[in-house]
């Protein structure tokens, strides 16, 4: 029997999304999860507490801004509209939505900054490392890649070194793997559990948490010329937005039940450093950290440059949000990588809602207009069951458990699994009780359970399915005939013929129309030319200088000089490579470039040519190139061409390029 169990509180978060560009999948995959998570616990009667919102500081925010001529600030009123219609779009029943630029935030952050500097768990000091912009964090020395390239997203990193104020995390190490031992599911899965271990394990090191060559972020009270870390900052929001610490407010409630939702790349942050800020003010840890996988597309990453990043509101238009939801839901174990292809989506579609759960409703409900004129009795004493009914009746029932232990260990995917089985079992007995003989034999009863047991099926699968597929339960639960809400229904109507009264059905449309795979082929095909055209146009607005454009300050940090060509070496087993040798004017530089299928050494040698001075150092070949040379390409007659930049005879090396 149905536990229906009240865990008490349940305040689940999602992680705050930065605003330097549009919400895509992954966006939407964590907000769905988490929606469906709380959609569940309200159903449980939990308090239940669900927030998500915006992370709007940051270098990332701010570069965004001046790449589009804007400042942070416009920006993120700009951007922030995005995710708040995607939630809408997508029925995302969020209680708050918090943005890190509000005040009720930037308090907060201020009072933990000033709290645990009274505290000594906050100090001052210098630090010089290796920076990853795109991730806003330094990366320590030991894990940096070849190429002074960042582990996580692999992309250059920058030298920087600055007056900065530090956490004590090392502080912290013990009293982390002591709370970790005991509580074995505070981080989700198990793999990522034994990865933060060992992390921990490893020893941490304190964490700079101010920075001085930023300026859009939270001024660090008392010392306006740092401002706060971006993700010291962000991780704040979960307990700023619960009005922590005004006595009464709605903190004391949520805060010692929450849970956080995240990608797996951001584990770290919210199981180390987290716990250890929150420890060291005295607050609880989160009850569990859940870290999800990451979706590919059609088998590649997903990525601007590429062109394949999956825009949520598209495929919500085209699919309906709540087949968008369920195939995200229901596709990949949860926790687990996973990649998205919209044929594997339409064929979900098709096989699970189209021909399981749509036509189980479909078929009970003609059934109950054709035999019975839309009316069945409310009251099938359970008496009038017979054994074929009790099992279905008993597989119901044991789904309700099933589901309600998979969503507590946040198996979104398995508890899906488990109501589609039940939904397959309805149509199973439907093709076993024949109902359409006892239609014409007339034997009243027995076609009354039958009706009754499937119409029954389909209310609790209603209820179940409400959490996932809010829309989808909602019509279910009009055509079943049923009044009030779905959304309303708890764990008390969680249980087998609570209804009474007769019931009239009110047969709708079909909840999920199957899509033909040969027209939707041709269908994409055409979207995807489409795009590809518009692309293009894109392209060449971009190539005419028309289109992403660049401020005056990202133009002067580029350092292009004069150089001369003094020699001009072959590189061994490289037959597109020279070796450079420059003068500089202040100094001698070399670099590797790829131009020697289009000049010969002679050609070259006395050049004046234009160089990137500043680019970040690289190796090629095991040679050192300490710079770039510019010239214009293009591709004539299916051959490439390209020509040098090149600057008078006479004109000094060493002269900038402005
Ligand atoms: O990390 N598949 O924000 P964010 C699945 N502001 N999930 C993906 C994904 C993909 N392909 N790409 C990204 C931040 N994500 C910080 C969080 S919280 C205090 C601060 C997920 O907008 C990613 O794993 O870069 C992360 O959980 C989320 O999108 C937000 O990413």
């Amino acid at each position: 029997m149905m536990t229906g169990k009240n865990t008490g509180g349940f305040y689940l978060t999602t992680p705050i999304y930065y605003v330097n560009d549009v919400p895509h999948i992954g966006h939407a995959y964590t907000t769905i999860a988490c929606d469906a998570l709380a959609r569940w616990h309200r159903m449980r009667g939990d308090v239940t507490y669900f927030l998500t919102g915006v992370d709007e500081h940051g270098q990332k925010v701010q570069q965004a801004a001046e790449r589009r001529g804007m400042t942070p600030i416009e920006l993120c009123d700009e951007v922030v509209v995005n995710f708040r219609n995607l939630w809408e779009v997508l029925e995302i029943s969020n209680d708050d939505f918090i943005r890190t630029t509000e005040d009720r935030h930037i308090e907060v952050v201020q009072h933990f900054f000033k709290t645990l500097e009274e505290k000594g768990d906050i100090y001052k000091g210098t630090y010089e490392g290796w920076y990853c912009v795109p991730c806003e964090t330094y990366v320590p020395d030991g894990q940096i890649g070849d190429g002074n390239i960042c582990p996580d997203c692999k992309r250059p990193l920058t030298r920087m070194s600055e007056e900065s104020y530090f956490f004590r995390l090392s502080k912290y190490q013990d009293d982390l793997i002591k709370h970790y031992e005991l509580h074995q599911d505070a981080i989700m899965p198990k793999a990522r559990y034994n990865e933060v271990m060992s992390f921990i394990r490893s020893g941490l090191q304190d964490l700079s948490i101010s920075r001085t060559t930023l300026k859009w972020g939270i001024p660090v009270p008392g010392d306006e010329r740092h401002v706060v870390y971006v993700w010291l900052d962000a991780l704040i929001n979960y307990i700023s937005a619960v009005n922590y610490p005004v006595p009464g407010k709605a903190w004391e409630t949520h805060w010692p039940n929450v849970r956080h939702m995240v990608g797996k790349d951001i584990i770290r942050f919210h199981s180390v450093i987290w716990p250890a800020i929150l420890m060291a003010m005295g607050l609880n840890v989160p009850v569990r950290v859940f870290a999800h996988g990451w979706w590919t597309v059609e088998g590649e990453k997903m990525s601007k440059s590429k062109g394949n990043v999956v825009d949520p509101f598209e495929m919500a238009a085209l699919y309906g949000k709540d087949a968008f939801r369920y195939f995200l839901l229901r596709e990949v174990p949860f926790g687990n990588d996973g990649d998205f292809s919209e044929l594997g989506m339409v064929q979900r579609i098709n096989s699970d809602l189209a021909n399981d759960l749509g036509n189980l409703l479909n078929r009970t409900l003609q059934m109950i207009e054709k035999y019975r004129d839309g009316r069945i009795p409310g009251d099938c004493s359970l008496n009038c069951m017979n054994e074929t009914d009790e099992a279905l009746r008993r597989l119901a029932e044991k789904t309700l458990d099933d589901m309600d232990r998979e969503m507590d260990g946040f198996a979104i995917d398995s508890s899906l699994k488990t109501l589609m089985a039940l939904i397959r079992a309805g149509n199973k007995y439907i093709d076993e009780t024949q109902p359409w003989k006892l239609g014409s034999d007339g034997s009243g009863e027995r076609l009354d359970a039958v009706l009754r047991t499937l119409w029954e099926v389909l209310r609790l699968s209603a209820i179940l399915a409400y959490p996932y597929m809010p829309s989808t339960a909602a019509r279910m639960w009009a055509q079943l005939g049923l009044s009030g809400r779905v959304s309303e229904a708890r764990h008390s109507s969680w249980q087998w013929g609570k209804t009474s009264g007769e019931i009239k059905v009110n047969r709708g449309d079909v909840l999920f129309p199957r899509i033909d795979v040969a027209v939707w082929r041709k269908e994409k095909a055409a979207r995807d030319a489409a795009k590809k055209e518009a692309a293009s146009v894109e392209g060449q607005v971009t190539e005419r200088g028309g289109a992403d454009q660049i401020s005056i300050e990202d133009f002067k940090k580029l350092d292009i000089r004069v150089a001369r060509i003094e020699a001009v070496d072959a590189i061994e087993k490289a037959d597109k490579l020279y070796k450079l040798h420059l003068d500089l004017g202040f100094e001698r530089r070399t670099i590797v470039s790829g131009i020697r299928e289009f000049y010969k050494p002679e050609e070259l040698i006395g050049k004046k040519i234009l160089v990137l001075c500043n680019l970040k150092p690289a190796k090629f070949r095991g040679i050192e190139s300490q710079g770039m040379l510019l010239a214009a390409e293009t591709t004539l007659d299916g051959r490439e061409l390209i020509s040098l930049a090149v600057v008078d005879d006479d004109f000094p090396a060493g002269s900038p390029v402005h």
